[in-house]
């Protein structure tokens, strides 16, 4: 039932709280995601939506105000889409992730800058919900200097207040910089902890695709292209890498067939990728952030894989050492079909042990342009940890400890939480019978001698048996729990989230 949720509470309600919340993971948590996969027309005719990634766009928002005390809003964030469907019957034309009839192809999610769309005139009329940023510096922000941006594979952004998560604005990359004109980007941009400039790339595709790795420095807003790349295929890239001194992008096997010119007529990008062929290696692009003159530094091809996400990376003299869950082929994307994931169905099962991830590190030398990216250690397949986390202020940092979800073949996608050691390689793990947790978010503990493991980890988790969802806050020491906030109702299964502190100057006039 994690897929079927469409519940919203547009006006706060107080979760019923046992244990004590930390003083310092006060603030607010964003989630985003999923809100359902079905709508019925006026007519009375019902549409669905096919792919985890192509549900109508919900945004959370639990306001964590004492250690006693939280309340929790939500909002469909895609209400003119959902109004255009059920007074037409019809899905607007436009580009899903995996939508395959093109008479239902309406997502925008992904693409609401592949193509002009002016008929796009409400910041409601897109459905975007992969990433929530709160700091994202070129973006405007409200006059307290407040701003909350939902973030997707594409060059466009959907603003929401950040109380109400009411849509009040949508927003191309092409106002951060004119050069920033391509379609796709990361949903997963990276901020540098020590600066809080943000970087992306923007990808053009074509005969020759063309990206543009780009920063936007926090301080003045303005943006400059570090680099441009016009030898890799196009490709599906979610994350990327960042360290001190260098931006890292690996290009993995989920490449684009002809350039992304069968995005046009597919109108999807599943049915847009080539199929994964083990013999293509990856090419990790190493690109100076520090000085727009140098672009890429090196480049190192190494084995084959599909992945989501990074996890960190850092530098070791003029190494660089890289860690992301790997995939041997592009099955994840097809697991993600609704009616693969479904408990219910006879195809889930299938479909459990394809698609599990395996945690690796890597190390390339940026001496050496041309060099293998070599393979440090890879952990258990056995355990397919996905969603990764880590302590925020390792970030661009070595770190040893890496949080993540668990797909263990014990229910249809994820079935526990995983905190792994990587220096004595073992695995401690939280699970509940039937409850499936979201991506956990790390709050550090301020303790000035906090080891990496003092903080806590926030998760949603849907209790499968009574249907209901619950805010869960573990020590990330031992995984052991130190409260929950109780709903009464259930959150869709969804995707990524962000965690503003009490003390943020985001949250300052909250
Ligand atoms: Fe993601």
């Amino acid at each position: 039932m994690q897929f079927e949720v469409f519940h919203e509470e547009r006006t706060p309600v107080e979760l019923k709280v046992t244990g004590e919340i930390p003083e310092y993971a006060l603030g607010v948590l964003y989630r985003t995601g999923p809100g359902g996969y079905q709508t019925t027309t006026d007519k009375g005719v019902e549409i669905s939506m096919s792919h985890w990634f192509d549900a109508f766009a919900q945004t959370h928002r639990f306001n964590l105000i004492s250690p006693k005390k939280v309340l929790y809003n939500s909002r469909h964030t895609c209400d003119g889409v959902l109004r255009g469907i059920r007074e037409t019957g019809k899905i607007p034309s436009g580009f899903s992730f995996a939508q395959r009839d093109p008479c239902q192809s309406f997502f925008r999610k992904f693409v609401a800058t592949f193509a002009p769309r002016p008929e796009v005139k409400t910041p409601d009329g897109v459905n975007i919900a992969v990433t929530v940023s709160t700091d994202y510096p070129g973006y405007p922000a409200d006059e307290k200097g407040r701003s909350l941006y939902i973030k997707t594979d594409a060059a466009a952004v959907q603003r929401l207040d950040p109380e109400t998560l009411e849509p009040v604005g949508l927003a191309k990359q092409t106002v951060l910089h004119p050069d920033l004109s391509g379609p796709l980007s990361a949903s997963h941009s990276r901020t540098c902890p020590m600066t809080g400039d943000v970087f992306n790339y923007n990808l053009t595709l074509g005969h020759k695709p063309i990206y543009r790795i780009f920063k936007v420095a926090k301080d003045t807003g303005k943006t400059d292209i570090l680099a441009t790349i016009t030898d890799a295929p196009g490709a599906y890239i979610h994350s990327f890498f960042l360290t001190p001194r260098y931006v890292v992008i690996c290009v993995w096997g989920s490449h684009y067939a002809c350039g992304g010119i069968k995005m046009l007529y597919h109108r999807n990008i599943m049915d847009a990728l080539e199929p994964y062929d083990s013999r293509k290696r990856t090419m990790w692009y190493v690109i100076d952030r520090t000085d727009s003159r140098r672009g890429v530094v090196s480049s190192h091809p190494g084995e084959a894989f599909f992945a989501f996400h990074s996890v960190n990376a850092w530098e070791e003299g003029e190494e660089i050492v890289a860690e992301v869950p790997v995939y041997g082929d592009m099955d994840v994307l097809k697991k993600f079909y609704v009616n693969n994931l479904k408990g219910d169905e006879k195809s889930a099962w299938e479909w459990v042990e394809k698609g599990r991830a395996v945690l690796t590190r890597w190390r390339m030398d940026t001496r050496s342009s041309g060099s293998d990216a070599v393979k440090v250690w890879e952990m258990g397949k056995e355990l397919g940890m996905e969603l990764p986390t880590i302590n925020p202020n390792f970030v661009t940092l070595p770190h040893r400890f890496t949080y993540g979800l668990l797909n263990r073949c014990k229910s249809t996608l994820l079935d526990g939480i995983a905190k792994y050691d990587s220096k004595t390689h073992t695995t401690m793990i939280w699970e509940e019978h039937a409850h499936t947790p979201g991506e956990c978010i790390f709050v550090p503990s301020p303790a000035p001698d906090a080891a990496e493991d003092d903080g806590v980890l926030l998760t949603v988790v849907l209790d499968g048996c009574a249907k209901k969802s619950y805010l869960l806050v573990l020590d990330a020491r031992d995984l052991s729990e130190v409260a929950r906030a109780e709903m009464e109702t259930a959150v869709g299964l969804g995707f990524h989230g962000k965690h503003v502190g009490r003390d943020s100057p985001a949250l300052a006039e909250y």
